[in-house]
């Protein structure tokens, strides 16, 4: 009787023990992930701050597009894999070398072409001194009556020679698109350009067509351009946006030709091809960005001027050794060029309702940006 007892009784015990072992098996696992995903979420952050120092934007920017918040587990983790997807090897070893496009031309030619209310006329300053310091030449392209930035292949093509015929070295630079050499068997030049906050660099141009000396300057070049309309130079760029105004209406999708679609300096990156004028598509900002990692050797931005010239004097030394000195000591001191004083301050409200609407182009913006910190934080200098 003893012993039919006990029998039942480990019977019932051994199924009893085994679900408990399993429930346990399920909360240590439970824990291990929980705890594994939190250590993730840690890395990331850390990873985070080592990509942008300055500023964490870096995340939200990059899992801009999923659902859920920026804390949650899952979605930290989804951000670090696009973290690591974008940025490669690069987020862990940060070499110089694999940032430098520099070693990819064929021929030392620089090709700035400069995109309009990016400070390109201070540079164009800066690379006409340098060219004296570091004996190289220089060239720029003249004053066009309509600025045509988007040239047909047959244009692209005479562009790409004229440039390779130049003695080496030397600097071209214009407003053009950019332009692949190597799609007409030539030579791959040094590509360099800078960018800006896309919203600000918007209305910075509103006002710079409307500036007495710019008008006036087309008139006296090309006497036959009618004068503008009063009502229209007196429009300031607020009540533009609020109205509704054509001129002011940033459309997805849209695209403008004429002297070119100044809204958007992606275009600048992508080229000359149809599918890069539609404004703020992806299809257009993918390109753009293949262009920059594929080509340029710096992309600078106006708004961090220090290390831009940091990198470019690093990655691109033949041409801008000394670039900071001569900025700071001899531009920068008395120069006021295309400093717009008719231009009136925008009230950050207007500028959020544009921002909106640049969203591509504030992304590109932002990947130019995290590029240049990176090439920064390869040449591992001591901080200053
Ligand atoms: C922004 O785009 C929307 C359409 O998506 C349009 O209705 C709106 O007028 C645009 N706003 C501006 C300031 O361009
Ligand atoms: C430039 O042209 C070369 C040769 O045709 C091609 O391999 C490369 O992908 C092109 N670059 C871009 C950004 O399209
Ligand atoms: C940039 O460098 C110059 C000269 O070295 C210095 O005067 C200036 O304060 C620096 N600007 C910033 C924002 O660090
Ligand atoms: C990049 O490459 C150029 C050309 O080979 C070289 O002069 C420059 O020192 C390199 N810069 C870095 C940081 O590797």
């Amino acid at each position: 009787m003893r012993n039919m007892e006990n029998f039942f009784k480990r019977r019932f015990n051994v199924p009893k023990r085994t679900s408990e072992l399993i429930a346990l098996v399920a909360i240590s696992t439970t824990l291990f992930l929980f705890l594994h995903t939190r250590d993730l979420n840690t890395r990331l952050k850390e990873m985070e701050v080592r990509l942008h120092p300055d500023e964490l934007l870096s995340s939200n920017q990059l899992i801009s597009g999923d659902s859920g918040p920026a804390h949650h587990p899952s979605s930290g983790v989804r951000a670090m894999m696009k973290i690591l997807q974008s940025a490669g090897e690069v987020t862990t070893t940060l070499q110089p070398f694999q940032l430098n496009n520099t070693r990819k031309a064929m021929q030392e030619v620089l090709f700035f072409n400069r995109v309009p209310k990016v400070g390109s006329q201070t540079f164009m300053e800066l690379l006409r001194r340098l060219s004296m310091i570091n004996k190289f030449g220089f060239h720029q392209d003249r004053v066009q009556r309509v600025e045509t930035i988007r040239l047909a292949p047959e244009d692209q093509a005479v562009l790409a020679a004229m440039v390779s015929s130049y003695d080496t070295p030397s600097v071209y630079i214009k407003h053009v698109c950019f332009t692949n050499f190597s799609e007409f068997g030539l030579p791959e030049p040094i590509y360099v350009n800078l960018v800006r906050d896309p919203v600000e660099r918007v209305i910075s141009w509103y006002y710079y067509v409307r500036a007495p000396w710019y008008y006036v300057e087309r008139k006296i070049a090309f006497p036959d351009i009618p004068l503008p309309d009063p009502k229209w130079l007196k429009k300031d760029f607020e009540t533009c946006v609020l109205s509704g105004d054509r001129e002011c209406r940033y459309m997805k999708g849209e695209t403008r030709e004429g002297i070119g679609d100044h809204r958007r300096q992606s275009m600048f990156f992508c080229g000359h091809e149809e599918a890069c004028t539609p404004f703020n598509t992806e299809g257009a900002l993918q390109r753009a960005k293949r262009a920059v990692e594929q080509h340029y050797s710096v992309v600078g931005v106006l708004e961090d001027l220090n290390s831009t010239f940091t990198v470019l004097e690093n990655y691109v030394p033949r041409f801008f050794k000394g670039a900071k000195d001569v900025y700071w000591n001899e531009i920068n001191q008395y120069n006021t060029i295309n400093r717009n004083l008719f231009k009136p301050p925008v009230s950050e409200e207007i500028k959020d309702i544009v921002r909106k609407n640049f969203t591509k182009e504030i992304e590109f913006y932002q990947f130019c940006k995290q590029r240049l910190h990176n090439q920064l934080a390869a040449l591992k200098l001591p901080e200053q």
